[in-house]
């Protein structure tokens, strides 16, 4: 039963507010004292020509003189209704409902009929993936999850940074100094190497640059000799890439880099030329901005090249044309907002429909405090080798505490890379993460093991019982303050998807399984589940089937896995 709504549906006969505003306004009080709904009574004072205080008595003599069975108690404090819930009753319905749904529970068809593009991860090739890329890959991959899950129709695509003038110098460097046989082994790191090279050399030979500059003009113009190299790179680069995507769980239903829109970069500048968008600056070609605070959005470089804006453009209006999205959102770290906001503003300024879908959906940067990968010696550090150290660290634990658990190695990389998600996920995302390990991996604080390990201890005990209980069950065994707690989680939980999409927020589903955990762990704790009074136990075996199932789902929403036992 959806008690909002049916609270809604009585408020509906006694005032002037419509059902769906109604609904809008009923809140969960922050203190279970207060009651387990309330209706703030502001918004009638206008129509009812009364004090707030006093239309809620109103109202609640009313209410409890049609009393309906779900409703227990109604009492007015101040301009507010608070309704307390049958508690079993209520446990017995949030019950129910995860049952009925089963692993689709908290899925929708809120989004059917819309069409939204979701781009991140896009690392850039013959660099490192470094962990913004996997601040982005995690976070992107959340929201992918959760528009799917709500019915929208998505396409995930993977923008590499596959074209611009550092493929001039690699070539240039790979000509002079590289060796095949070095680069095939060594991928990204053989690659980094020479384009580090390229620029001390470069210092004390500007002639390199020229070189660089005609490999990279040559390639424009289709050279087969340094596409195919370039060919080489990606393909390296892929390798690595691809590793790491799997050990992520990682799929996109597109990888398109910048290059797939070189050719459609003429067409771009045309345009804004033809609309008089497009002014000379020094040689270059730009689109002045002035009007609307920001730097002039560059389009063309003095020899012609296109830059990054350039390419952006170009690919919103190819995706437009393509998917006629209605939403397209691009996962960035938040040093590109300027760059985001300029772009977008050329798309609106040459009147593209898809220009009001675009969406920059930027993070905060990961801070390394401690230990050898600090951020501080300003040096990059890859994705790859947290990801090595959380999974190691993880193992050392298991092998402490629980050294006899199968399969030791898989769960270890379950539990160390879900941790770095969770903890990437736990925030708010604009917010720059203070990365410490004794944070990440606290089996005890706010992190992803925590709730992995609720998940598993519902495992254990629905093990120890034999069997997982459902259908089958009384709620009037649950009528005590732990299990209400846990129910009215179980209960919300649904509406914390369409709500993080709506802010494109994992956030809220990982604050909401933490709570969740711990409601769960405080039940555990005060009563004991595998009793002998068999109705008690099965009412007790239902909760816990019941948390088990939503913590699996959620986390899995999240990417990430759910271990039975850990
Ligand atoms: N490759 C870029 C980087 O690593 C991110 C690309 C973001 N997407 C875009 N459409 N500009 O910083």
């Amino acid at each position: 039963m959806d008690y909002k709504s049916a609270l809604a549906d009585i408020l509906a006969t006694y005032t002037d507010l419509p059902h769906e505003e109604l609904l809008q306004t009923i809140e969960t009080p922050p203190d279970p004292k207060l009651g387990d709904l309330a209706f703030p009574c502001f918004r009638l004072a206008k129509s009812m020509k009364k004090a707030p205080a006093v239309i809620a008595q109103e109202i609640i003599a009313k209410l409890m003189e049609a009393k309906p069975d779900w409703i227990n108690e109604a009492r007015a404090t101040g301009p507010y209704i608070n309704i307390f819930l049958d508690k079993s009753a209520f446990v017995g319905d949030a019950l129910t409902a995860v049952f009925k749904a089963g692993s689709s529970y908290g899925a929708s068809n809120l989004g059917v009929g819309q069409k939204i593009i979701v781009e991140y991860s896009s690392p850039n090739i013959a660099k490192y993936f470094h962990v913004g890329h996997f601040a982005n890959t995690v976070i992107g991959k959340a929201l992918d999850n959760i528009y799917r899950c709500l019915g929208y129709d998505v396409t995930s695509i993977n923008h590499l940074g596959d074209w611009g003038t550092q493929f001039g110098k690699l070539i240039t460097a790979y000509m002079k100094w590289g060796s095949k046989e070095e680069i095939e082994k060594t991928e990204i790191e053989g690659l980094v190497k020479l384009y580090v090279r390229f620029h001390e050399e470069a210092d004390n030979d500007p002639s390199l640059n020229d070189e660089a500059r005609a490999w990279g003009v040559k390639m424009e113009s289709g050279d087969e000799e340094g596409l195919a190299l370039w060919r080489w790179f990606i393909a390296l680069s892929m390798r690595e890439f691809d590793r790491l995507y799997k050990r992520l769980n990682v799929k996109f239903d597109l990888t398109r880099g910048e290059s797939y829109y070189t050719d459609k970069m003429p067409a771009v500048a045309k345009s804004l030329a033809d609309m008089g968008l497009m002014v000379e600056s020094d040689g270059a070609q730009i689109v002045d901005l002035e009007a609307y605070g920001m730097p002039p959005c560059l389009i063309l470089r003095s020899d012609g090249g296109t830059l990054y804006p350039t390419r952006d453009i170009a690919a919103a209006l190819d995706r437009y044309e393509l998917f006629k999205f209605d939403k397209c959102l691009y996962l960035t770290g938040h040093e590109q907002i300027l760059h985001f906001a300029q772009w977008m503003k050329v798309v609106e300024l040459m009147g593209n429909p898809g220009a009001a879908g675009l969406v920059h959906v930027s993070y905060g940067m990961y801070n390394f405090v401690d230990g050898k990968m600090s951020t501080r010696k300003g040096q990059i550090i890859k994705a790859d080798e947290v990801i090595n150290e959380a999974v190691t660290k993880t193992l050392a634990i298991i092998e402490e505490k629980n050294p006899d658990l199968p399969d030791k190695e898989t769960v270890a990389e379950e539990v160390g890379i879900g941790a770095l998600i969770f903890n990437r996920l736990y925030n708010n995302r604009i917010k720059d993460v203070m990365f410490s390990w004794e944070r990440v991996l606290n089996f005890e604080g706010e992190t992803g093991p925590y709730v992995q390990y609720a998940h598993a201890r519902c495992c254990s005990v629905l093990g120890k019982a034999g069997h997982a209980s459902s259908a089958d069950f009384d709620p009037a065994h649950l009528a005590d303050d732990e299990a209400f707690a846990v129910a009215r989680l179980l209960y919300d939980y649904p509406a914390c998807i369409p709500e993080a999409a709506s802010k494109n927020e994992p956030y809220i589903i990982a604050r909401h399984l933490m709570a969740l955990a711990q409601a769960y762990n405080a039940f555990y704790h005060k009563h004991i589940i595998l009793v002998d009074d068999q109705e008690v136990r099965k009412a007790r075996l239902a909760l816990t089937t019941a948390v088990q199932q939503v913590l699996k789902g959620g986390l899995n929403l999240l990417n990430i896995a759910a271990p039975e036992a850990m």
